[in-house]
């Protein structure tokens, strides 16, 4: 019997990539998701892309604050692990409306993890960021860095107290190889690359670049981009750990260790695009930090994983996702 992990958010970006590679790594993947920033198509095409494995997908659209919903479906089966990635993660959203946040991923939290207690299910992966690091003084970010969450969504992924694996999670970008699933962000993306996406596919006419007198190489803030298959891998490898009986609560960075400037990205998508992407210099946006990158000694060391794709690569596979996909899992403009 294929060992049945409960992925919350596994309709979203980083959960459908890590439900493929768990469904290919012979797991069976139980979904909940409320579908508020995702869509139930990538779970089809999850299902599609599994091929003979994706009979082990099943999907339930469930908010998890609805106690009694999880209750059943805890009741309804056995879990052997539970990877939570579902929660909001705009944090200008956030500051805005910091209520909502903590709503969303405190409540839900709570909630996940008085169900799993109940039912005896005491192995958890946990998505939190590299947003908990904020400016950091040094770099590369450590897992032992101090964590200053200057914003709600920080300090939403801040709490440690329960006996889980946490994955800081840097900059996430790219998109499966196939072009089947990525990132379809709601509204205007806050994020560069589905920004410069956006931009390449003609949904919006100029990237803003925010900043370009930080103390870089050329100006503007260095961020560590991660390919979404190499996180979602990262997942797995979190997941083998769990049942190493020494692992209390662990916290590691999930990032490839190298620095990628805003105008070495644009220079990287224009190449793999073949389109040029106008820009509008801008100042520097509030709460945004210069240099973020990651210490990744630790992953490698006791995850025996380490990212294995570059900005070449994710830029490919980005373009691949957006010109197959150029309004997300739309069919067309809204
Ligand atoms: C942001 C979030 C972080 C989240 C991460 C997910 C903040 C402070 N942090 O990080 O919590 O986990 O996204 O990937 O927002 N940029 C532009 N123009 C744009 C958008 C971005 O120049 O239109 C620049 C930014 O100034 C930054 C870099 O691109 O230097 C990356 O920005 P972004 O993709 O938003 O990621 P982070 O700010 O690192």
């Amino acid at each position: 019997m294929a060992r049945s992990i409960l992925v919350t958010g596994g309709a979203g970006y980083i959960g459908s990539h890590t439900v493929l590679e768990l469904l290919l790594g012979g797991y069976k993947a139980v979904v909940v998701d409320k579908l508020d920033n995702s869509s139930e198509i990538a779970i089809k095409r999850v299902q599609e892309l599994a091929g003979e494995h994706g009979s082990n997908l099943t999907f339930h659209e469930i908010d998890l604050r609805d106690k009694p919903a999880l209750e059943k479906l805890f009741a309804s089966e056995k879990f052997e692990a539970v990877i939570h990635v579902a929660g909001l993660k705009a944090v200008g959203e956030s500051v805005q409306k910091p209520l909502l946040y903590y709503d969303n991923n405190l409540i839900c939290m709570i909630v996940l993890l008085e169900v799993m207690a109940a039912h005896g299910c005491k192995k958890l992966v946990f998505s939190s960021s590299a947003t908990v690091y904020g400016w950091p003084k040094v770099v590369p970010c450590t897992e032992e860095s101090p964590i200053s969450a200057t914003n709600p969504y920080g300090r939403t992924k801040s709490d440690s107290t329960w006996k889980i694996i946490l994955l800081r999670y840097f900059n996430p970008v790219g998109a499966h190889p196939s072009g089947h699933i990525g990132e379809d962000p709601r509204g205007i993306p806050n994020n560069l690359i589905p920004f410069i996406q956006q931009v390449a596919v003609g949904r919006r006419p100029a990237l803003t670049v925010y900043g370009t007198d930080y103390k870089t190489t050329d100006g503007t803030g260095v961020r560590d981009y991660i390919h979404v298959v190499d996180l979602a891998d990262g997942h797995i490898a979190a997941l083998k750990k769990l049942a190493d009986p020494s692992v209390g609560c662990e916290v590691y960075n999930l990032g490839t260790g190298k620095g990628t400037s805003v105008l070495e990205m644009v220079a990287a998508f224009e190449k793999a695009s073949g389109k040029k992407i106008p820009l509008v210099m801008a100042d520097r946006r509030p709460g945004d930090a210069e240099i973020v990158y990651a210490g990744t000694e630790k992953a490698e060391r006791e995850l025996n994983w380490k990212a294995k794709y570059g900005i070449q690569e994710f830029c490919i596979d980005q373009w691949n996702w957006a010109s197959k996909n150029p309004y997300g899992y739309e069919p067309q403009a809204p």
